[in-house]
């Protein structure tokens, strides 16, 4: 059995690496969608058989990454600040748009429960510090004016969901980058979990 599944493992990594990224992007938002109505009747979420592997995990919840490393699947405890995470859920997903919310594909959400297929990103590294330091003191002060219109935007929403009671949690770990060969630093700023 274990075998078997190691197998599976080593098959499923080299056949998604593969996949163009649309392709393997369909395939996961229509594998999250199947399975919509048992998590609605059960809250559980099975990523066992997907080839998805455990990445890391916090205070929210379990995150696994995908064959391919090119997504993650976020799974919540079902603990009281998922409720904030879902509504940052909600502001992220109104604006799929703008460079610094994650890419969501798919989102599943009952009671306080959540699985979301985003797209993988990267740890800030060096640049953490100067993130974490600029983006809190810009919400705490609720500077919503820099020069960037769609950071304004993102440090709004943030505002409004401290306003709506929720706490401010921006720090290097949940400030990560995606690649961006256009950009100068040649990453984009994506900004994760700002409240819980
Ligand atoms: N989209 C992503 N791509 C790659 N790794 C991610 C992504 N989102 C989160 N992670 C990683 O998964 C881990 C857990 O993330 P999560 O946001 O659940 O917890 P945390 O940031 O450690 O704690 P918390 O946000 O509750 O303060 C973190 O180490 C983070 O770097
Ligand atoms: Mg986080």
């Amino acid at each position: 059995m274990l075998l078997l599944k190691i197998l599976w493992h080593v098959v499923a990594f080299f056949a998604y690496r593969f996949f163009k990224p649309d392709y393997a992007r369909q395939f996961f938002t229509q594998w999250v969608e199947n399975s919509r109505p048992k998590f609605k009747a059960k809250q559980k979420f099975s990523v066992i058989g997907s080839g998805f592997l455990y990445h890391d995990s916090g205070a929210f919840g379990e995150v696994y990454i995908s064959p391919c490393r090119r997504f993650v699947l976020k799974k919540s405890y079902g603990c009281a600040c998922d409720k904030a995470y879902g509504a940052y859920l909600k502001f992220v997903m109104a604006n799929q748009g703008n460079p610094y919310v994650p890419k969501v594909y798919a989102f599943l959400q009952e009671g306080d429960k959540q699985v979301v297929l985003m797209e993988r990103l990267h740890k800030l590294g060096e640049s953490q510090s100067y993130w974490s330091n600029t983006l809190s003191n810009l919400v705490r002060s609720q500077n919503t004016e820099t020069d960037d219109a769609d950071l304004n935007i993102v440090l709004e929403g943030i505002c409004q969901l401290i306003k709506d009671g929720h706490k401010n949690d921006i720090y290097g770990g949940n400030i990560m980058r995606r690649k961006c060969p256009d950009s100068p630093t040649g990453y984009q700023v994506v900004i994760t979990d700002p409240v819980s």
